[in-house]
């Protein structure tokens, strides 16, 4: 069997290196590739790396069965899949390697001459590299169109940033090819060109130097900069303690040494990484319930330069055109777990940044300050962070929101980048129609993001805040121009709606929890047209359950009732571009929202709306009942009004208390029962 998407198929997945990350790399590819039956090859010299690596893959599956992350028999079948042997000749029929052994050049040449040897002409060879660029690694392969570096972050099974690093001679197609296969495999891959250390090793491995430099300068001890640099950065775990768990200092030691004269002369190893790495210990942090004790000044002191080292790091990576903000924004939060340093900047002011950045490559010779910071200081204005991406396809373009880490949640922001997206698409005379679709494979869109919903005050102002999001749809809705929603995972709430703007609405197939409008949960009504929208589309008898229950529905039933147009197998985007072509060449024909008012039925059905608020419900019957008998106009100006009357409620602020503390899974404690 194989994976067969996107033009290529995949056979058999071999991963070189069983230490601290094979293993992962493995189980990753093994999860979500067993059910295609395509197997996984872990090579290792070493036997007890290999059984270490086995034994290491087979209690984290034991894990994630524990937390019903998989079934105990998906997690058998997932590590039956992997095969972990000293023996490269299980690699002859791998038509994808990725190398993860020791951070040496010439252990590298040596493995892929290896491959060379032994896997088809075709098959992909990739490095897990955390710095070397594939021109110097892949040097004596002959085909090097299929080499790319690959650079996954720890744990690599489940964190899903992933570096794409082309050379010069990468096949663009294969780049083209692998953004996609990640993206479908689960991860957040960013496309980064050929630099050493790339832009996450440069960052991860820089915040260790700037820590040990504070450490240096008898400002704070290991314990006190690692909790100092979490607490400012807000990182999941300090830079001390991350190394620690990755296993990291030899490979930071040479990192940051070779850093030094090709990136700038501040980094460098620091004498007590140097120190650290001879005596192969890890670093003395403080455990999981251990308080760090530190003075206010001290922390000024630390996170002040752990501040302008980050921000230099991240302008200066930038600057060098390697990546982009947008994709730096989104990684350093998914990737490394930390607050993303251009919206941090925009918080303190840009300003302010530039300050500390400059204070700091005063104090600090060989530290550079970009140029993109002075002038963006210098502007008065914040960085721009796109949400929102347009690509196009001929004379169709591809938007896509993407924010993986709220699963493509609509806030202020998305809504802004829109607006100005499908205004640019109107006018461009080369483009015909959009796609519209979310990043990833779980969400096309999860909804509003609850936080946003949460901070409106009066009912006028959430009347207002609905009306300005709804304007973006509408401009969707009439366009001028087809709009196919290709919906690559659920839609919920906002996400729906917004589907429901669009022309015609296609699906990734199977999808069990697919649709929804969850509103009621929360103890408010739909704000952005559902109430309208959703009984003009599938008619007034199927909508009335689904707004009322707030139940989602499956994609095989959105399609029965004729909410989308089709579930796909394949590639949704290629679909979903057809799709658009269909609608123009009139061979298709799509539903049209009804304008007018449309007939409500004498009987509607009995709904069970469960423990959700009678009161919350009686103001959503309202909405739809009243605007049914309205234009659409009207209808969804009276819903936007409705959605402001849910503020007036005691239930609006427990269902919102409750989503926030407790997540979606726990029913709110409604008054009106
Ligand atoms: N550890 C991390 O979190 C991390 C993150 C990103 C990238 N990387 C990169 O991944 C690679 C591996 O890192 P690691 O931390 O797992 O290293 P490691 O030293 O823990 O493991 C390397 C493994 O490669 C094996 N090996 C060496 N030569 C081999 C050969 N010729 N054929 C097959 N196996 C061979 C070794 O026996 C060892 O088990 C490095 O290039 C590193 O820079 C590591």
């Amino acid at each position: 069997m194989a994976l067969t998407m996107f033009g290529r198929a995949i056979r058999k997945i071999g991963v070189i290196g069983s230490g601290n990350i094979g293993p992962d790399i493995a189980l990753h590819f093994s999860q979500n590739l067993y059910a295609h039956g395509v197997p996984v090859v872990v090579v290792d010299i070493l036997q007890a790396a290999l059984d270490a690596g086995s034994k290491k893959a087979e209690s984290k599956m034991a894990k994630a069965v524990e937390k019903s992350v998989f079934k105990k028999d998906e997690a058998n079948a997932i590590f039956k899949n992997m095969l972990f042997t000293t023996d490269y000749g299980k690699l002859s029929d791998a038509n994808f390697v990725i190398e993860a052994a020791f951070e040496r050049m010439d252990v590298k040449h040596k493995i892929f001459d290896q491959c060379q040897a032994t896997c088809p002409k075709t098959a992909i060879f990739a490095s897990n590299s955390s710095h070397m660029v594939p021109e110097e690694i892949f040097q004596k392969i002959e085909n090097k169109g299929r080499c790319i570096v690959i650079h996954y972050f720890f744990p690599a099974e489940r964190n899903i940033w992933v570096e794409v690093v082309s050379g010069k001679d990468t096949d663009p197609a294969l780049v083209e090819y692998l953004m996609k296969f990640y993206e479908f495999i689960g991860k957040a891959p960013t496309l980064v060109k050929s630099r050493y250390g790339y832009a996450g090793s440069v960052i991860f491995e820089g915040l260790l130097l700037a820590a040990a430099l504070t450490i240096e300068k008898g400002l704070a001890n290991v314990k006190q900069a690692d909790a100092i640099a979490q607490k400012a950065l807000g990182m999941g775990v300090g830079p001390f303690t991350a190394h620690n768990l990755a296993g990291g200092n030899p490979i930071t030691q040479q990192g940051l040494s070779e850093m030094h004269t090709k990136l700038m002369p501040w980094y460098r190893s620091p004498k007590i990484l140097d120190d650290q790495v001879k005596s192969g210990k890890p670093w003395e942090t403080a455990g999981k319930e251990e308080g760090v004790e530190y003075n206010p000044e001290t922390y000024e002191a630390v996170s002040n330069r752990i501040m302008g080292a980050y921000f230099g790091m991240v302008c200066e990576i930038v600057e060098s055109g390697i990546t982009n903000i947008g994709d730096l924004e989104m990684a350093l939060d998914v990737g490394l777990v930390m607050t993303s340093p251009f919206g941090m900047m925009n918080r303190i002011g840009v300003k302010k940044a530039f300050e500390l950045v400059d204070a700091y490559a005063k104090e600090n010779p060989g530290f550079k300050v970009a140029e993109i910071l002075k002038k963006q200081a210098a502007s008065g204005q914040p960085w721009k962070i796109p949400v929102v991406f347009r690509e196009d396809k001929g004379n169709v373009a591809l938007v896509k929101i993407r924010r993986p880490k709220v699963l493509n949640a609509l806030n202020e922001e998305v809504f802004k980048q829109l607006r100005e997206v499908f205004i640019n698409i109107q006018k461009d005379p080369k483009i015909q129609g959009a796609v519209l679709t979310g990043f990833g494979t779980r969400a096309f869109v999860s909804g509003a993001d609850i936080g946003m919903l949460a901070l409106q005050k009066t009912p006028e102002e959430a009347e207002a805040f609905c009306l300005k999001s709804l304007s973006v749809l509408n401009l969707i809705e009439n366009l001028g121009k087809p709009v196919v929603c290709a919906m690559n995972g659920l839609a919920f709430g906002g996400g729906n709606e917004m589907a429901m703007a669009c022309s015609a609405r296609i699906a990734k197939k199977g999808q069990k929890v697919f649709v929804a409008q969850p509103e009621p949960r929360l103890g408010i009504i739909p704000g952005n047209g559902g109430t309208q929208r959703l009984p003009r589309l599938i008619g007034m008898e199927k909508a009335w359950p689904i707004l009322r229950n707030a139940n989602p529905i499956s994609s095989a039933q959105a399609k029965e009732i004729d909410l989308i147009q089709e579930e796909v197998e394949g590639d949704l985007i290629e679909v979903a571009i057809e799709w658009v072509n269909k609608i123009l060449s009139g061979k298709v024909r799509v539903p049209q929202i009804k304008k007018d008012p449309i007939p409500v039925p004498s009987k509607l059905p009995e709904v069970d709306i469960g423990h959700l608020s009678r009161k919350i419900d009686s103001l959503l019957q309202r909405a739809i009942l009243e605007g049914a008998k309205m234009t659409l106009e009207e209808g969804l100006k009276l819903e936007a009004k409705i959605f402001g009357e849910c503020l007036l409620t005691q239930d609006m602020r427990i269902g919102m208390d409750n989503f926030l503390k407790n997540g979606p899974r726990v029913n709110a404690n409604f008054v009106h029962k």
